[in-house]
């Protein structure tokens, strides 16, 4: 991985900031944490662990770290912060609470790892009582705005990859189509990725309407060929079942058909090389940027280099996967 970092803000303006995870967890969030910690400690700052997310800040769940507190948790999946998604943090006046919370213990600004969701809470928190925030990307699904990678996602394509590399084996030995469903809520980019990474035949992605037939069209093109198993990548999507409906139409049109759905297994495990050196950058960049007095925005990395993007240009903000690339699948798969 070739990750460049910017030239971070020389004058130290906070003293003491507090760092949580928050919604689906993602393997490298541990990293993230780690390095957030240890840079704020490294550069004289008094860290705050928040355990449970926004849940634990309004219930006061507060941990003080030190360097030792973040030892071997870099190659551990999962968060040893724990995560929630907090329908609470939603209303306004939770979160002029939870300001009060953080003030009232003397901490000075918060990082926030997380998603989407995620950053909508902390830019309401800032724009709402004023109390600085800062976003790092963590979430499998790669689907933010602002960043061209997000902490997990690599290992979550990676972890499913090898699911399909089992898969194929057993579909060869039964000339059968799997239908594997991969995470991604409602992007594509696990699936697009997955998809090229492990051959499948056909991709289907939320950004795309793909019609049975056309499916069909794709499996007898490879039969033609000689081929007696096919792979179909499924993304979730917002709504359950499409895999298994799928299944159910390409059955009875005549084809034996399977489905796994990988599910939190792509949650789960030790994060791959490339997350945990990007987890260490955004982390450490994080925690630089907040002391610098920078808020209000999340750190991401844009054409190799970790960057400072304003809330407003993330949040809320779809970011396309690339048709270049749901093209190419396409002509690999032939
Ligand atoms: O956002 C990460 C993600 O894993 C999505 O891909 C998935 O749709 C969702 O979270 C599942 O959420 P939960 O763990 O709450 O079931």
């Amino acid at each position: 991985m070739n990750l460049r970092l910017p030239a971070f803000p020389k004058k130290k303006k906070l003293s003491s900031f507090a760092v949580l995870t928050s919604g689906g967890d993602a393997p490298g969030m541990n990293a993230a944490v780690r390095a957030v910690v240890r840079y704020g400690i490294a550069n004289g700052c008094e860290v705050h662990g928040i355990i449970k997310g926004y849940s634990g800040l309004i219930e006061g769940l507060f941990q003080r770290m030190d360097a030792s507190s973040v030892a071997n948790i870099l190659q551990r999946g999962g968060t040893i912060l724990k995560t929630d998604r907090c329908e609470e943090f939603y209303k306004k006046s939770v979160r002029r609470e939870a300001a009060e919370i953080l003030r009232r213990r003397g901490i000075q600004g918060l990082v926030v790892i997380g998603g989407d969701g995620s950053f909508t809470g902390a830019s309401l928190l800032e724009a709402e009582t004023g109390f600085p925030t800062i976003g790092v990307p963590g979430t499998i699904d790669n689907d933010i705005a602002g960043t061209d990678d997000t902490i997990g996602f690599d290992t979550a394509v990676n972890t499913a990859i090898d699911a399909i590399d089992r898969i194929r084996d057993t579909a060869s030995s039964h000339d059968r189509i799997f239908l594997v469903e991969v995470m991604g809520r409602s992007s594509g980019f696990i699936a697009l990725e997955v998809g090229i990474g492990g051959g499948a035949e056909t991709i289907i992605v939320p950004e795309r309407k793909e019609s049975l037939a056309s499916i069909c069209s794709t499996i007898d093109r490879g039969i033609r060929r000689g081929k007696t198993s096919s792979i179909i990548v499924v993304a979730e999507g917002e709504k359950a079942g499409l895999s298994a409906q799928l299944a159910g139409d390409l059955e009875k049109r005549g084809y034996k058909s399977r489905v796994c759905i990988l599910g939190h297994t792509q949650r789960g495990g030790s994060p791959t090389a490339h997350d945990r050196m990007l987890a260490s950058a955004l982390g450490a960049s994080a925690a630089a940027f907040l002391m610098g007095g920078k808020s209000n925005a999340m750190v991401g990395v844009q054409r190799g280099v970790v960057t400072l993007v304003p809330f407003k240009s993330v949040i809320g903000v779809k970011k396309g996967i690339p048709p270049e690339l749901l093209t190419l699948a396409q002509v690999l798969a032939t």
